[in-house]
């Protein structure tokens, strides 16, 4: 079964918009597009963490119908700078999901991690059209979100660059014809590094991502590949295709963004500029398109593109990433929640950066898992899962 969208007819007229995680770095890229095209979108949900003062901003410069920032202790900051206005204020997690359904044409989910998932499947169930960059939702809950997405119709859209250019070259109708997905990856700034040489970077250089601007977590997930494990799962389940026939390339230009091979022998892909606003302008104006700001790509500019297989030895994330997919019964809930907790100890200058994979391979070992039927299922996974990571990552060398 495919969760992404398939039929959806041109709308005419203004989207309402709701776009959770405003502040970060996807919702920054979503607010310049909709800065470009002001006359398509009408915003009407807002959301942060913490960032109160540029959520107020973005909430009173698009005349917003209702900001919500998740942590209440950053509710008073947020009330005050919106005081004036007409614009309705809360917080907390009850307030997030209310944000996610409230009524609108495209909810854009850009939280990170699995934070994010409580609004996801909110809006899911809604029976909204949702743009997920989130990919923590489907890599925790997959299967709940899919049996959302079949009772409610809600619809999803692919933001990862990764995903949206397989999107765009599915042939929907030729399916069952699919032999393979390729997952393109930069290989992140460790890309041509020693192992030796790994064990001592610091997240200054992890984070520093040679072709994406992107938030911390994500940028620290690229630099281990953990990112494209997360990505093969999240794969997995937008696109009828089984996790063995969905292979990850090494791609350092990040121009190719993904591929769908064929049986007649046919490769299709989705090339642009490493840019993220490209895939999320797809998905706002989709099925149109419109424009993004983002230059047309100078492939004799470019000049050479390059391939190779991920190197396991210094990358193991994306193994283990499989082979949690393959596993089933919790063990990507395991996984996701491990990863979170391990790349926070990282930043915090508490691990090196090889344990972070490591750490995730010991947490999939020691927790016992089962399968996700509820959110409630979910909830005790997760929670065990980070309470044996937090203890590994304080008695980590
Ligand atoms: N960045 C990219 O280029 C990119 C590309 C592909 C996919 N993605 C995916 O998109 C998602 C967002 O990534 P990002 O790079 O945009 O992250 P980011 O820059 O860190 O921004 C995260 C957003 O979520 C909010 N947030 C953080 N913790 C939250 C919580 N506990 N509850 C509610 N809101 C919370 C943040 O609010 P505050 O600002 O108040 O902290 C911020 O608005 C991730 O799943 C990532 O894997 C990102």
């Amino acid at each position: 079964m495919t969760l992404i969208a398939t039929s959806e007819k041109s709308q005419d007229g203004v989207r309402r918009i709701s776009l959770l995680g405003a502040t970060g770095s996807i919702g920054r890229s979503t607010v310049d597009l909709i800065r470009r095209n002001r006359e398509r979108f009408e915003v009407v949900a807002l959301t942060a963490n913490r960032n109160a003062t540029a959520l107020a901003a973005l909430a009173r410069e698009f005349e917003a119908e209702f900001a919500v920032v998740a942590d209440p202790g950053a509710y008073s900051a947020l009330h005050d700078c919106l005081a004036d206005t007409a614009i309705e204020t809360a917080s907390g997690q009850e307030a997030l999901n209310e944000a996610a359904t409230i009524e609108a044409d495209l909810i854009v989910a850009g939280i990170v991690g699995a934070a994010g998932l409580d609004s996801t499947l909110a809006a899911v169930r809604q029976g909204t059209l949702v743009a997920l960059a989130n990919k923590e939702s489907l890599v925790c809950a997959g299967d709940l979100l899919l049996a959302e997405i079949e009772r409610s119709g809600s619809r999803l859209l692919p933001l990862d660059s990764e995903h949206n250019a397989i999107f765009q070259v599915f042939e929907n109708e030729n399916a069952a014809d699919v032999a393979r997905l390729v997952l393109t990856a930069s290989g992140g700034p460790f890309r041509t590094w020693s192992l030796a040489d790994m064990a001592k970077a610091t997240p200054d250089q992890a984070v520093a991502h040679p072709n994406w601007d992107m938030g911390r977590k994500v940028s620290v997930d690229s630099a281990t590949m953990m990112n494209k494990g997360l990505e093969l799962i999240e794969a997995a389940y937008l696109f009828p295709v089984a996790a063995a026939d969905i292979d990850v390339l090494v791609h350092p230009q990040s121009v190719v963004h993904s591929m769908v091979a064929y049986v007649d022998g046919s490769v299709l892909a989705q090339l642009g500029p490493p840019d993220m606003r490209v895939p999320i302008a797809h998905a706002l104006a989709w099925p149109a398109r419109m424009q993004s700001g983002v230059a047309q790509l100078d492939l004799a500019a470019i000049g050479t593109l390059d391939f190779k297989t991920p190197d396991d030895v210094r990358f193991p994330a994306v193994r283990i990433a499989r082979d949690a997919l393959t596993e089933g019964k919790g063990a990507t809930v395991i996984l996701n929640a491990a990863n979170e907790i391990a790349v926070e100890g990282f930043l915090c200058g508490r691990i090196g950066f090889l344990e972070i994979a490591a750490i995730v391979q010991n947490v999939l070992e020691q927790v016992q898992g089962f399968e996700i039927t509820s959110l409630e299922d979910f909830r005790s996974l997760d929670y065990e899962s980070r309470r044996i990571t937090k203890t590994l990552v304080k008695t980590a060398s």
